[in-house]
Order: structure tokens, then sequence, then C-alpha cells
């Protein structure tokens, strides 16, 4: 045998050795890659097909009902205390039963969690409170098995101060991304460049000692605002849209998007009289919000969802109707579902300011999008509830937002009446702006605790502890509880909501209002070819008598036939002569009888 071959044998081992870690690495690099590439197959074979549409013409996301999910608030699949994607894949049951069709996630991408997440430094990945990339996947199969889509929050205004692209444009005036983000001088020393206030409190503007200049950020100062005016920021960011397209996702909410342009001159903000929470002066931001650029940007993020069939939703805060409108774009190019903030502006049970806000959203061109919740917001519950009859009136309030013309964004929890539960002392406040503004702002812990389950430790959100404190009230308000109570606020929105997929009137009918004079009840007619059905809300403590003459809509039965009520004893029938009405009541009634074609 040669040396050669001889040295080779006794190397053996060892070359083998060499060769399996050399596979191994190989293999390892192949599973990472895997991890944060796509899936491939899935979404592409959505591009471009034509949607299917209802017979009225409206499409999938027009005859939907969505959710917000506050994903560290949902479920907690490994007792951290914080909910994770695993928990949202294992709760697909309920939603589905529940007649939910999509979900909205609040960020779940990695984030030093400033402000919860809606700071990310990193658009592709998932963060490792949530799960990982390949946990979401798992949800996302777990949400298709159910007829669920997945709808992810892009936060598009601005980025961490911890994101890639920011590290890099602080570190010189020179450095390739310096110019993704808006960086001025000062006025003059010591001076930042303009007015401009960060709606998070204080100046909008953080000096940076190593380049010697201020970076402009509408929120916290670790959120830097990307600057839209640089196309390399819309071409990378388009990107991040087709890289989620392609794993699956069915859109995104656009957080923010009046904010993504100011004034290029830096002009100063008219002031207004009074100071907000914060104590700066109440300011209107004319130069830094709702410039028209954002339009051409919206057009071109229509545009990629467009060849995935996606759907663009919008938070979309606006000052008028009027402006809201802009948001759908010429021939609806820019936003499906710019969000109508309506019901966020008024905060009693008025049924002459409803009717004000929904004919006006009513009369517009585009498909109005309600919502009653967010995570921004008090809920609900507290917002018009009385402190008596807040059970009563939660299911008024659905009565009213389930069966209005257009696309309804639930909140988590809402659908089991859950209350704000907000910090006691400045001390146990998490959100930041709680800390800056308190007591006058307490941030919005209060409407993001955990999701009420059931009514064992910690309301089966978590077997750890739980990120923040959940109400006492949990113990009748949860999911178990409610769902063997045929009474409960969650039986009331399970049977709406079934009855709003199903019933031709409520999915595609007109908004006509009825007794406009009424100061207490709430009443109008959806009607859609032959089908007519009758909303009747008392939004009273007291028993209310109404009567309708439908003549002039066409309906000329005389009674309604009892679609769903909240009142004991569903009656089979009500005479639209004289219907009595407890306090706080729903009644839905099927008057199609003679409606004509
Ligand atoms: C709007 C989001 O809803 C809110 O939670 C967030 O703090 C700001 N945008 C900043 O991203």
């Amino acid at each position: 045998m040669s040396r050669f071959y001889e040295d080779s044998i006794r190397r053996l081992p060892q070359r083998l050795g060499f060769l399996f870690l050399f596979f191994l690495a190989i293999w390892l690099q192949l599973f990472a890659a895997a991890q944060s590439r796509p899936p491939a197959a899935k979404p592409s074979a959505a591009e471009s097909k034509p949607q299917p549409v209802d017979a009225a013409g409206h499409q999938w996301w027009q005859n939907a009902v969505f959710y917000e999910i506050y994903p560290r608030s949902f479920a907690d699949s490994n007792n951290d205390g914080y909910g994770d994607l695993n928990g949202i894949a294992s709760k697909m049951d309920y939603l589905k039963k529940l007649g939910v069709d999509a979900i909205w996630m609040t960020p779940c991408f990695p984030s030093p969690q400033v402000d919860f997440g809606y700071d990310v430094s990193n658009y592709e990945d998932i963060d490792s409170v949530y799960g990982s990339l390949s946990d979401f996947d798992n949800m996302q199969v777990a949400a298709q098995q159910h007829g669920v889509r997945i709808f992810l929050d892009f936060v598009i205004n601005h980025t961490s101060d911890q994101h890639q692209w920011f590290i890099d444009s602080r570190s010189s005036r020179t450095s390739k991304h310096r110019d993704w983000y808006i960086w001025r001088d000062g006025k003059a020393p010591k001076q930042p460049p303009n007015n401009w206030q960060s709606v998070f409190g204080g100046p909008a503007w953080q000096f940076d000692p190593k380049t010697g200049q201020y970076y402009y950020h509408l929120f916290y100062p670790q959120q830097p605002d990307l600057n839209w005016r640089n196309p390399a920021v819309k071409d990378a960011m388009f990107d991040v849209t087709r890289w989620w397209y392609e794993r699956g996702v069915a859109g995104f909410r656009l957080d923010a998007v009046g904010a993504l342009f100011e004034d290029p001159n830096l002009h100063d903000n008219p002031i207004l009289p009074g100071k907000n929470a914060y104590g700066d002066p109440n300011m209107k931001n004319e130069y830094n919000e709702n410039l028209p650029e954002v339009h051409t940007v919206l057009q071109g993020l229509r545009k990629v969802a467009d060849r995935y069939n996606a759907v663009l939703i919008g938070e979309t805060w606006t000052g008028s109707v009027d402006q809201l409108q802009q948001f759908y774009g010429h021939n609806g190019n820019e936003l499906q579902m710019p969000m109508n903030f309506v019901f966020m502006g008024i905060n009693k049970l008025s049924p002459d300011e409803f009717r004000k806000g929904i004919a006006a959203a009513d009369a517009g061109a585009g498909w109005p999008v309600y919502v009653i919740n967010n995570h921004d917001r008090t809920r609900s519950y507290d917002r018009y509830g009385d402190g008596k009859h807040n059970d009563a009136i939660a299911k008024v309030m659905a009565g009213l937002f389930l069966t209005l013309r257009g696309t309804p964004i639930m909140y988590y929890g809402e659908e089991i009446g859950m209350q704000n539960n907000d910090p006691k002392s400045r001390s146990e406040v998490k959100d930041p702006i709680g800390r800056l503004g308190w007591p006058r702002e307490k941030g919005r812990d209060g409407e993001r605790t955990p999701m009420q389950w059931n009514d064992t430790a910690n309301a089966g959100f978590t077997k750890g502890t739980p990120w923040l404190p959940i109400p006492a009230s949990y113990k009748t308000h949860n999911v178990a509880t409610e769902q063997k109570d045929p009474n409960s606020i969650l039986m009331f929105y399970q049977h709406l909501l079934a009855l709003r997929h199903s019933n031709p009137a409520l999915l595609d009918g007109d908004y006509i209002p009825l007794n406009e004079s009424d100061p207490k009840v709430m009443s109008y007619l959806r009607k859609y070819k032959n089908n007519a059905v009758l909303i009747v809300l008392n939004m009273s403590p007291e028993e209310r008598k109404v009567n309708f003459d439908l003549a002039s809509e066409g309906v000329t039965t005389k009674e309604a036939k009892t679609l769903l009520t909240t009142e004991p004893g569903m009656d089979a029938s009500r005479s639209l002569q004289a219907m009595t009405l407890q306090p706080f009541s729903v009644y839905i009634g099927d008057v199609s009888g003679d409606v004509p074609h």
C-alpha cells in the first residue's frame, strides 16, 4: 500500500469528521435560509386571479367581519406572560365559531418594544416574544384551515432607532442610509429646526450629537420617521409587502398612513389655544400630516397589492369625511378599506350624533369601514356604558355597529364585554405616554389587557404572570362562562354575526334611516332587492314605544318577523304600528314581505 493510501486510511476518521462538519454547516445554512425565506408556492398562485364577487358585486372583504388581535394579550402558549403566535393559532376554532373572517394582528416583528411593536427593527421576521417565522407559517396554515385570512400591521411611517437602516443613517452624514430618514440642522444653536411636536409629547426633533443634526420623529424619539421622498425607501418598503404576500398574508393595515410626508420647507405649524396632556401647546399639524404626496405612495402600494389580490386597510385619522374619501383614491386606486373613526369621536349613546356620522360615511363613494374599539382608545364597554347597564349597552352598540352597510373591524374582547383596566398609579404604567402624561393621559395599557378566556387564574390567558393586570370582572366576563349563557354578550355577537353573514339585506342592502327625529331610539332599514331588515335600537334606560310607516320605502307589511332581539321571550313577530322596546334593547326583524324587486 502506498504511503499516500496509508496516509489516507489513517486520516479517514478525521476526514469523515471534516466532511460531516462540512455537510452539517451547509445543511444548517440551508435550514436557516429556508426559515427566513417565504414558502414559495402558495400565494403566487393567487396572483392576478379575478376575484369572485357576490350578487351585488361585493368582494369577500366587503362581506367579511374583521377582528383586531393584540398578539401580546391574546393567548399565551408558553406561559411567559406574553401572548404569542402559537396562542393565536390555538384559538382559530373560537374565532371561526364567533364569525370572524379575517384577523389583523398588531405588529409582531422584531422590536425593542418601546411602543410595543410599533417600533420595528426588522420587517421580515417575527419577534422571539411571539415565536418564529415557522410559528407564523403554522398559524397561517391553521387560519387557512378555518377560512380565516391574516392581515399584518405595516408600520410604514417610521422604524425603530434599532433598525439597521437607522443605525447606519445616524453613523455619519455620508452614510448610505443617511437620507432614508429626515435629518436637519437646528434653526440656531440648541434650537430644533421648527416648532413641530411629537404626538407623544415634546418636540418632534431629536438632536444626535454624533453628526450634529436633528432627526424627525412624529412619535417617540426611538421611532425616527422614514424619508418617503427618497425612492430607495419606497422600493425597500414595497419589497417588504411583496415578501409577506409571498408568505401568504391577505393584506396589511397601514399604520399612521397620513403622516408619511412632511413639508420639505419645514413651515411652523399653527398653534391652537390650550395645552395638551403633556403640557405642550395644542397644535394643528398642518405641515406634517395628510400631505397630498401620500396618495402617490398609496397608489403604488395598491398596484403591488393588486398583483396578489391583497387588501389594504388604513389607519386614516382625518378631519373630515371628504378627506377620508381621498384615501380610496380616484376610481378606488388606493386603499380598499380606510377606517372611519366616527364612533371613536362619539363617546355617548346619541342617536342623533350616530345618525349624522353614519349618513356622512354612507354618502361617500367608498365602502365604509367602521370600528368602535382599538388598542389606542378606551374600550366601548366603558365609553358608552353608564355603570349600571353596561352589558345591555354593549349589545346595543353591537346591534348598531354590526348591522351597518360596511365592513366592521372588531377588537378582541369586545364580544365578551371586556372593560378597560387603567393603571391605578403612575408607577404601574407600561405605555410610555402614560408615564409622560400622567394623570391626564394614563396611557393605553387599560385597553390592552389579556383576553379573558375563563374564570380560572389569570383568566386562562397564561399560567405565568400576565404582562398587564386583568380586571376582576373576568370572573363573569369570559369566553367559557358566556358560552354557557344564552343571554350573554358573546352569544349575542355570535348570533348577530351568523345573521349578518347569511342575510342578503344585511350584507348588501342600502342603509335607510327611519324616524330621524326620535332622540332615544335609533332605527333604520337595510334593503336589498326584495329583502328588507328593520333594526331598532333603544338607546335609553326607559321603555320606549315606536311605530313605523314604511310605505314610502316600498314596504307594505304591517309586521316584522323577528330575526334577533335582546328582549326576553322572542316573539315570532312584532307589529310595526306599536312596538314597545325594553330599556337598552335591540330588535332586528325581517320586513321583506312585499318589498318590490
Ligand atoms: C398608531 C398605532 O395604532 C399606535 O398604537 C402607535 O403607537 C402609533 N401609530 C405609532 O406607530
